[in-house]
C-alpha cells in the first residue's frame, strides 16, 4: 500500500529491535470536536489515516482519553478499512487519564463516585484500561502501551508489576511512559530491573524549541539507558509553524496549550524563537514546520517526534523536510532566545 513515493526512514525504537518510522503520527486530532473544537471527525480522519499509511508511516500514537475513546475507535477502523498490514504497524496508546462518559475534555473529578478506579496507574485500572483499548482499537495486541502520567498515590511497584503482567499476557509488546519526572521514570525502571520485570523502552515527553526543560534530566537519562525519546508536540502544537497572528482552526487551542504547558517568562521569548524559525525557513526556502522539526531531529536522543496531522499537505511537507540538516550556527540561533521556564505539570 505504499503507492505514494515517500522519503520515509525507519529507526529502532531505542535499544529495542522494533522499527518505527522516523515520524510518528499522533491521533489526538481524530475524534469528536465536542472534545476539542479543532478535532476532525470520523469519516475525514479515517480517510486521512489511509493517506498517511500510504506514505510509509507505520507508527501511530493515540490514547484512551483522546475524544474519550473515539480516537482509538477511528484508528482501529482505518486499520481495517485500508487493510493495513498488522505486521508492519506499530500501534501505541496510553492509559491513566479517565475516559469520560460524555465528550467533555475536562479530567473527571477524582472524588466522583462514578470515576473511582477509572483512572490512574493501579493494577485494577491498568488491567481494565488495556482491555477497553483493545476493544476500541479492535486489535489483539498493542505494540507500545504507555502510562500517560504517574499517580503519586500508587506504589511504583504496583504499576510496574501490573505492566509486566500485561506484557506477559500477550496483550502488549513494549511499555513506555509519558511526561513524568525523570527521577521517577528512572526509579520505575530500576524496580523493574531488580525484579526481572519488563522495563520502559520509550519516553513520550513534551519537547520542542519553546519547551526544553527535559534537556536537564530526562534526555541524558534516556540517552544513557538506551530509552527511545518520542517527543509530543514537536511543533509546539503549531505555535512554531507560523506567526502569532496567523489564524488556523487550531490556533486558539495552540494558545491554550502554550499557556498550559510552555509558559514563557514573557510571551515575547516564544515570539523571538518563532522569528528565528521563520527567518531560517525563509533563507533556506523551506517551511517553518520543517525547521522546527529538523531542530528536534538534530538531537541524537530523539527517536521519532509525534507530529499532529489533520491535513495531508502538512505531512507531505514534514516528510519532504526529513533531509533538512541545520548547521551549527542555525541551531545556535534557534536556541539562543530560550530562557528556562516553569516545568509543565506532571499531574492530571
Ligand atoms: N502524552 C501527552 O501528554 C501528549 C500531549 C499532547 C499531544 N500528544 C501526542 O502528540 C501528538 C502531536 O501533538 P500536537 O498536535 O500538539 O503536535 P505538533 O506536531 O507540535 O502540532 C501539530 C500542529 O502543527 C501544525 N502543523 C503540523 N504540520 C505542519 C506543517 N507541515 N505546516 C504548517 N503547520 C503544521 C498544525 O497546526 P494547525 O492545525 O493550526 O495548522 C498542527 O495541528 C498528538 O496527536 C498526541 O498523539 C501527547
Amino acid at each position: 500500500m505504499v503507492d505514494v513515493p515517500t522519503k520515509m526512514q525507519y529507526v529502532n525504537l531505542g535499544s529495542t529491535g522494533l522499527k518505527v518510522s522516523r515520524l510518528c503520527v499522533g491521533c489526538m486530532g481524530f475524534g469528536d470536536p465536542r472534545w476539542m473544537d479543532w478535532v476532525i471527525q470520523e469519516q475525514e480522519s479515517v480517510a486521512l489515516l489511509g493517506e498517511i499509511y500510504k506514505r510509509g508511516i507505520n507508527f501511530f500514537d493515540t490514547a484512551n482519553c483522546y475524544s474519550n475513546g473515539q480516537s482509538e475507535i477511528i484508528l482501529g477502523k482505518a486499520i481495517k478499512q485500508f487493510n493495513m498490514n498488522r505486521g508492519r504497524l506499530v500501534v501505541a496508546t496510553k492509559a491513566a487519564i479517565a475516559v469520560n462518559d460524555d465528550m467533555s475534555f475536562n479530567p473527571a473529578p477524582r472524588d466522583d463516585p462514578n470515576y473511582v478506579n477509572r483512572f490512574g496507574t493501579s493494577r485494577k485500572h491498568l488491567f481494565d484500561a488495556v482491555d477497553a483499548s483493545l476493544k476500541r482499537l479492535d486489535l489483539d495486541y498493542i505494540d507500545l502501551y504507555q502510562i500517560h502520567r504517574f499517580d503519586d498515590d500508587i506504589p511504583l511497584e504496583e504499576t510496574m508489576r501490573a505492566l509486566h503482567d500485561i506484557v506477559q499476557s500477550g496483550k502488549v509488546r513494549y511499555i513506555g511512559a509519558s511526561s513524568i519526572p525523570a527521577w521517577k521514570f528512572q526509579k520505575a525502571n530500576q524496580i523493574a530491573e531488580k525484579n526481572g520485570w519488563t522495563k520502559f523502552v520509550a519516553m513520550q515527553n513534551l519537547y520542542n524549541l519553546i519547551y526544553r526543560e527535559e534537556e536537564r534530566e530526562m534526555m541524558p537519562y534516556c540517552a544513557d539507558a538506551g530509552v527511545a525519546v518520542i517527543p509530543w508536540s514537536p511543533l509546539g502544537g503549531g505555535v512554531l509553524t507560523r506567526k502569532r497572528d496567523v489564524k488556523t482552526n487550531r490556533a486558539e487551542n495552540a494558545k491554550w496549550m502554550e499557556e498550559a504547558f510552555m509558559k514563557a517568562r514573557e510571551q515575547k521569548d516564544n515570539d523571538m524563537i518563532v522569528d528565528e524559525v521563520l527567518a531560517i525557513a525563509e533563507k533556506r526556502g523551506v517551511s517553518a514546520a520543517q525547521v522546527a522539526l529538523a531542530w528536534n531531529l538534530s538531537k541524537p536522543y530523539v527517536t521519532a517526534p509525534i507530529v499532529g496531522i489533520t491535513k495531508i499537505k502538512h505531512l507531505d511537507d514534514l516528510i519532504e523536510g526529513l533531509d533538512l540538516k541545520l548547521t551549527k550556527e542555525e541551531i545556535e540561533a534557534l536556541e539562543k532566545n530560550y530562557a528556562p521556564r516553569e516545568v509543565m505539570p506532571f499531574n492530571f
